[in-house]
């Protein structure tokens, strides 16, 4: 057989144009299939944000079992030591707690496995606190809320590695407070803060008027209240990771006081002092009681208010404290709350916590109770660094993960301030979302709100303050002690996760002329001389 070519007619019928009429193109057709398509999609949004609409808030009024008696961390012990010096130990490691009944999680503690003692020393005092890391990841012991100096403030640049101990030492030079103390390794805080890496510093000043006149006995009158929220698995592990539609953070649906779930506090006296503490990576919280009764507000992050503030409501965002004293009367029962909090942001409110409640902490009377004094009608001496003609210094502009359209970087020093100046500083909120301003080493005089007064309740020392969508907020700080120009200081949103991810920056104190000078990276362990600009 020879190979003939095909007949031509075959070779014809290759080409598409003259086999089988062209496929029509048809614009109806496809434009209904699109709207099908685009109609599909829509029905598919709408399912999802009211899935998430409906899913998103958490509730517990009404739905807790105050079934366990509230856990009072011990005061830490200590001794004072050929110096004079009152010495601590902290431990950082880990462990296994039961946080929820009948099970346990893994979790991280100082001197413990969960949470830590309080720790409490007088103005005028000089302490030490040997921190010793046990746990597997470098950590740093931040003390949230002390004036002292930089290379003592336990920020990223102070790392203890593991197996290593830390010794910061500092005089107490600031009046009675409720502080706490923290990890802060840059990257890292929210996940050792979550684990359980938290505590108590109370500061007490034996010359304040008022101390006596308040409640103070710790554990029996005056109670540490640190309220924290979790997400757990059904293994009874914490989980990592919550909900964050909205963007700040982690928001648990659980909420754990002192690393207690569930719990209740014996009083056995008229007047109770609780100092809260918003130790949670995320979740805004409005305290206030189960049947709205009034109470005083003694305090807030730096000490003691100038007068009580009474009122039936106390809005705290992570890392800001509050010391409410409220009356209880013979064999009553009344439970603290956390109401639905005013976090700004309309609609988006919702995904960030804000129409969320929770029972936190049911106190419960004795039959008989001792008497308490009456609260002082006047506390401390007010905040003065008001001037009348203050310009401002500093702006701060909060929006994403950055300020002032920068992420953190540690060997940048992002201010100078000169030792014995006082600033004005101005911090606007430009996103959609809330954020939080918190400053080391100063407690700072809020000057206004959005160009109003500031409410009452902001009217004392403040290291934390609010920022609500679109707002702005002005600080006065004062800087006299501790110039170091080669060690910084941060200021950041305390939402951890948005300080984690780089919502921070660093300043340094330098003597007056002086320039900044040389930080180091000690995660990637290389220095990069920085000249800040000096103000
Ligand atoms: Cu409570 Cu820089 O932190
Ligand atoms: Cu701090
Ligand atoms: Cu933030």
């Amino acid at each position: 057989m020879s190979e003939c070519p095909p007949p031509a007619s075959l070779v014809r019928m290759t080409y598409p144009s003259s086999a089988a009429p062209p496929r029509r193109f048809r614009p109806l057709r496809w434009l209904f299939r699109l709207f099908v398509l685009f109609l599909l999609f829509v029905v598919g949004v709408i399912a999802a944000v009211v899935w998430a609409w409906s899913s998103t808030a958490v509730d517990t009024v009404g739905e807790v079992n105050f079934a366990r008696r509230l856990h009072v961390p011990p005061l830490a012990e200590s001794r004072v030591d050929r110096d004079g010096r009152r010495v601590f130990e902290l431990t950082a490691q880990s462990g296994r707690t039961e946080l929820l009944p009948g099970t346990t999680s893994d979790t991280w503690g100082f001197n413990g496995t969960y949470l830590g003692p309080t720790l409490r020393a007088e103005r005028g005092e000089r302490v030490a606190v040997e921190i010793t890391n046990e746990i597997e990841e470098t950590t740093t012991v931040h003390w949230h809320g002390m004036h002292l100096p930089a290379e003592m403030d336990g920020g990223p640049h102070q790392p203890v590695a593991p197996g290593d101990t830390w010794t910061p030492t500092w005089e107490i030079d600031q009046p009675a407070a409720t502080l706490w103390y923290h990890p802060h390794p840059h990257g890292r805080t929210e996940h050792h803060v979550f684990r359980g890496l938290a505590g108590m510093f109370i500061l007490d000043d034996p010359d304040s008027p008022a101390a006596d006149r308040l409640p103070h006995e710790y554990g029996v009158d005056d109670i540490p209240v640190i309220v924290q929220d979790k997400s757990f698995a059904d293994d009874g592990e914490m989980r990592e990771g919550g909900h964050f539609l909205g963007g700040t953070g982690m928001l648990g649906e659980d909420i754990l006081v002192n690393g207690t779930f569930g719990p209740y506090l014996d009083v056995t006296t008229e007047r109770v002092r609780l100092r809260l503490l918003n130790a949670s990576t995320a979740r805004v919280y409005d305290f206030g009681f189960s049947d709205d009764r009034a109470f005083d507000i003694i305090g807030t992050d730096g000490g003691l208010l100038p007068e009580p503030v009474r009122d039936e409501r106390i809005l705290l965002s992570p890392g800001e404290r509050a010391e409410i004293v409220v009356t209880m009367r013979p064999g009553e029962e009344v439970t603290l709350r956390s109401y639905p909090p005013d976090v700004g942001g309309g609609l988006l409110a919702r995904f960030n916590g804000g129409s969320d409640q929770f029972d936190v902490l049911q106190l419960r009377a004795a039959a008989d109770l001792a008497p308490s004094p009456p609260v002082p009608d006047t506390l401390a001496p007010a905040p003065d660094l008001d001037t009348d003609d203050a310009g401002v210094d500093r702006r701060f502009e909060l929006s994403g993960r950055k300020i002032n359209g920068l992420k953190m970087d540690m060997s940048r020093i992002d201010e100078t301030v000169e030792l014995g100046s006082t600033e004005v500083w101005e911090v606007h909120n430009r996103d959609g979302t809330h954020h939080n301003f918190h400053v080391h080493d100063v407690q700072f005089q809020v000057l206004s709100v959005d160009g109003a007064p500031p409410p009452p309740e902001l009217a004392g020392w403040k290291d934390t303050v609010l920022t609500r969508p679109g707002t702005t907020v002005r600080l006065a700080l004062r800087f006299t002690d501790y110039a170091d120009a080669d060690t910084p200081y941060m200021f950041h949103c305390h939402l951890l996760m948005h300080e984690d991810a780089g919502m921070m920056g660093q300043f340094v104190v330098v003597e007056p002329g002086a320039r900044a000078g040389t930080v180091e990276d000690e995660a990637l362990g290389h220095t990069t001389h920085v000249a800040g600009h000096a103000h």
